[in-house]
């Protein structure tokens, strides 16, 4: 016991940040016959904190996170510990690159310490009963051990490591979108001083991410794309990702890519059939266009973004669809009233299905003037009407009644009873992003609109305000 009373006083003392009751009482309570271990809940709950001297640190210095804490400890026989470790996997310590069994103080080969979690075993009363149970049946005693254990930077979480280096009771998000190799930051104002060490622990924290992004400006620019700086790794920004097992790649620092897209991205392409026809309005590198491709639509795919445009063709290319997409670098409105007006009369009167997909949702609504009057000519369209999957961001409080006026605003069309509007997520505390879809009425279509040219000069429309750092 007096061995034991050592071990807890001096690995109490190694901890800077412990108070003085806090050291009492862990010494009271190990020397106490039911050998509670230590209990104070300042302790449990500062039990993974890095050492105070990190606090304000921009440059990382992984040395300084080391630090000795004691845990409490289980002594097994060694035989017995395969069997038992199942029985305590609740309780047993989880800790990147820390051992779960150690050696036994004594050095004995007979018998293994197993770690215990502190924050889950501060006593012999801790253990569940089903665990109770198992070490009664292998004759293990409950008393707790102490074992001090070295933690460095390594086992940490991120999380722990910017709670401790950021100002206290500052926002500490880690969070970050991950876009193939790229872990794709927000940082706040306050975490910019910190950013260079925010990026490498980011880095080291997650296998995989070889570069770490923070956004600079929010996604006005027409392209929608970001403007964004490297915090830590390489400078490589061209991505490899698998989204609903199509590979795309593509320069994240140059187009558009969303990782949250992507069951938006196979609801509409789940609706497309072998023999479809597919018109992408804004195509971006192929998220709706190859995946439909691969279910045998044929794909008629653009987008003003000359480089988007490229890596479009580069993706098609790369999941061997390229017969069946047909790229081009134009105008949404411009599409609409060039490729699609000219093969739209003679897909009337065939079998498959053609399916607009309009995803600019901060402008796509106002392009749905494109399709007035576009069709001089009554063609035999033969109930072969497209449907238009147009998307669009909505900050009323009805956002389904906002989309269905806003389109029919613009169609001169009431699609009132004619459409059915999904909700695909939430953008930001009271913005939504949702999408329409409806049969393109021959009312719209073959209308007497005022019908511009293909290449008409005609001013681009007013683009929404995009206050939100998560804008598309
Ligand atoms: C929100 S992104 C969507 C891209 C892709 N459909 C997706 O779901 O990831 C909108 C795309 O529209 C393109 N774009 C912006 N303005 C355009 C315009 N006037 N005409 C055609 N494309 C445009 C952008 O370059 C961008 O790739």
């Amino acid at each position: 016991m007096l061995r034991l009373l050592k071990i807890v006083f001096s690995s109490v003392q190694k901890r800077s940040n412990t108070n003085v009751s806090a050291v009492l009482r862990s010494v009271s309570l190990a020397a106490s016959p039911s050998a509670n271990f230590v209990s104070h809940p300042q302790m449990e709950a500062k039990l993974y904190h890095a050492p105070p001297q990190v606090r304000g640190m921009t440059s990382l210095d992984k040395d300084a996170f080391a630090q000795t804490i004691t845990v409490p400890a289980l002594r097994v026989p060694t035989r017995f510990i395969n069997k038992l470790m199942k029985s305590l996997k609740k309780s047993t310590i989880q800790r990147p690159g820390v051992p779960r069994v150690v050696q036994d103080q004594e050095e004995s080969p007979d018998f293994r310490l197993v770690l215990l979690d502190p924050h889950r075993v501060s006593s012999s009363g801790s253990f569940s009963e089903a665990e109770a149970e198992a070490l009664r049946s292998f004759d293990v005693s409950q008393e707790l051990q102490h074992y001090e254990l070295r933690l460095t930077y390594d086992n940490l979480k991120s999380e722990e490591v910017l709670e401790a280096v950021l100002p206290l009771e500052q926002d500490v998000t880690s969070s970050f979108s991950r876009v193939g190799h790229i872990a794709h930051m927000n940082l706040r104002d306050h975490q910019l001083p910190y950013r260079n060490l925010i990026g490498k622990v980011i880095m080291d924290k997650n296998p995989g991410v070889t570069c770490v992004v923070n956004k600079t400006n929010n996604i006005d620019s027409t392209y929608r794309n970001f403007k964004m700086e490297v915090l830590a790794g390489e400078e490589n920004m061209v991505a490899k990702v698998k989204e609903n097992g199509v590979t795309y790649e593509f320069d994240f620092s140059r187009v558009y890519w969303n990782p949250r897209l992507s069951t938006e991205h196979q609801r509409v392409v789940d609706l497309v059939k072998r023999g479809d026809i597919v018109f992408d309005v804004f195509a971006g590198v192929g998220p709706f266009a190859i995946p439909a491709a691969r279910a045998g639509a044929a794909v008629f795919a653009n987008d003003l973004n000359p480089e988007s445009y490229r890596w479009l063709q580069h993706n098609s290319k790369l999941n061997k669809v390229e017969g069946k997409v047909k790229s081009f670098n134009l105008d949404g409105r411009a599409f609409v009233r060039g490729p699609l007006k000219r093969e739209l009369p003679a897909l009337f009167a065939g079998k498959g299905r053609v399916h607009v997909v309009m995803n600019l949702p901060a402008l796509a609504l106002e392009f749905l003037d494109a399709f007035r009057g576009l069709l001089q000519e009554e063609a035999p369209y033969d109930n072969n009407l497209p449907t238009v999957h147009c998307y669009g961001f909505s900050k009323d409080d009805n956002p389904e009644r906002d989309m269905v006026e806003r389109a029919s605003l613009v169609l001169g069309f009431p699609l009132e009873g004619r459409c059915n509007v999904h909700s695909v997520r939430n953008v930001a505390p009271n913005k939504d992003m949702l999408c329409i879809s409806f049969t393109l009425p021959q009312e719209v279509l073959f209308s007497q609109h005022e019908e511009q040219t293909e290449h008409s000069e005609e001013p681009t429309p007013k683009r929404q305000k995009c206050e939100t750092a998560d804008s598309s």
